[in-house]
């Protein structure tokens, strides 16, 4: 049985990053019942550009932090669900600075969960595949609920101590939560730190792509829109306490990506450069969605790869004044990387 929850005034944490903006986009076109308050500190990966336009009466902006305890004793109250995205996101940057990535990822949900245990309000947790670590290239298997968890970077071992917390919290004190654990995402809004954006955005700029050690890698690639339905199923359908891994059936390697850009972008397919690889790198992420399918009936509709990459592409050439603000820096931090 599942527990059907009409959610009217929400908080969306990190909603100016990537994936939380493209949620609060979702919401705002999709269920006009609610309205939406995004919590977010527009650090390096925030932007107010990426919910500029929404309507106001639709949508407030609070500029603060999740590990501020007295704000949240300020803004919670009223609401009655919290959809928590905000994270330090990038494996590169937590294996050259960690610290930032157990203050956001993990005090902050500490100062979350303690504010819904407060208040008394509705939980979900935004998390990733990669708290199960990854799996060999020839492995058929793929993860599921079960998987033990093994995280293999900062960034994700951040991530699996979240869930624990949320998943302690909830037996102890009785709060109402899910999680979610989704694959890689791609579409509009994704900072051009990350692999998909860097390679488009390095060929507008004439740059040559970069490719992480042989490009054998595996990701299993979600559309954003796909994420955000499926967040919004679990929020509203989802068992109280349960734990629904998302997914697409869109597991790629890079090197095919990156000949996809190439190709689509009209570029040879040997136009990029091999660079060294990342420590620790995980070789592969698969997800088996069926308990998200059959339990509550979801579906992703933007399965076409190929479609969802070239609209990916036009809207990265169509918003160059978006991304070429924080360009360059990403691309000296790399390179002072060796990347
Ligand atoms: P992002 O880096 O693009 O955005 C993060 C947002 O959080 C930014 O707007 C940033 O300003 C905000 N933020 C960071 N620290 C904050 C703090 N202390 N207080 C308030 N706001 C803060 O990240 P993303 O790629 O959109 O990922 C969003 C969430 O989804 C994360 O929890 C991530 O772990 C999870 N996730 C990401 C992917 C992916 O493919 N990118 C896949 C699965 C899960
Ligand atoms: O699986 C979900 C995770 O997906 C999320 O939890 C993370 O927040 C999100 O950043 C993403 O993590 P990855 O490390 O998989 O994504 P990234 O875009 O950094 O890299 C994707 C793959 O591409 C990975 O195998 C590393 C490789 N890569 C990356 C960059 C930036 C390259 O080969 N070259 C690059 O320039």
């Amino acid at each position: 049985m599942t527990e059907a929850f009409t959610p009217k005034n929400i908080i969306v944490t990190g909603g100016c990053g990537f994936i939380g903006s493209n949620f609060v986009h979702y919401v705002v076109e999709n269920h006009p019942e609610v309205h939406v308050t995004v919590l977010d500190a527009l650090t390096y990966a925030g932007s107010l550009d990426n919910i500029k336009g929404l309507p106001e009466d639709r949508v407030d902006f609070v500029h603060g932090n999740i590990c501020d305890a007295e704000l949240l004793d300020k803004i919670v109250p009223g609401h009655d669900a919290i959809v928590h995205y905000a994270a330090e996101s990038h494996n590169d940057n937590s294996i050259a600075d960690p610290e930032p990535f157990l203050k956001t990822n993990v005090e902050g949900t500490f100062r979350l969960l303690e504010s819904v245990r407060k208040f008394g309000i509705r939980y979900h947790h935004i998390s990733t595949d990669e708290v199960y670590g990854d799996l060999a290239l020839d492995d058929p298997a793929r993860f599921t609920e079960s998987t033990p968890y093994h995280p293999s970077s900062p960034y994700s071992s951040t991530k699996a101590s979240s869930d624990l917390l949320v998943r302690a919290w909830t037996r102890t004190y009785g709060l109402h939560t899910t999680i979610s654990n989704c694959s890689n995402n791609y579409g509009p809004f994704q900072h051009v730190e990350k692999f998909i954006p860097r390679q488009i955005t390095n060929i507008l700029s004439g740059i040559r792509p970069k490719l992480y050690g042989n490009g054998l890698n595996v990701r299993d690639w979600i559309h954003t829109d796909d994420h955000s339905s499926a967040v919004w199923t679990i929020l509203t359908q989802g068992r109280l306490g349960e734990t629904y891994l998302i997914g697409a059936d869109g597991e790629k390697n890079n090197l095919d990506v990156l000949k996809l850009i190439l190709k689509q972008m009209g570029q040879p397919e040997d136009a990029f450069d091999h660079v060294k690889d990342r420590p620790g790198h995980d070789r592969r992420y698969a997800i088996d969605s069926t308990k998200l399918r059959t339990e509550l009936g979801w579906k992703p509709q933007h399965t076409n790869f190929e479609s969802g990459l070239d609209k990916t592409i036009e809207w990265y050439t169509n918003h160059q004044e978006w991304w070429e603000k924080t360009k360059a820096a990403t691309e000296k931090r790399y390179k002072a990387q060796g990347q």
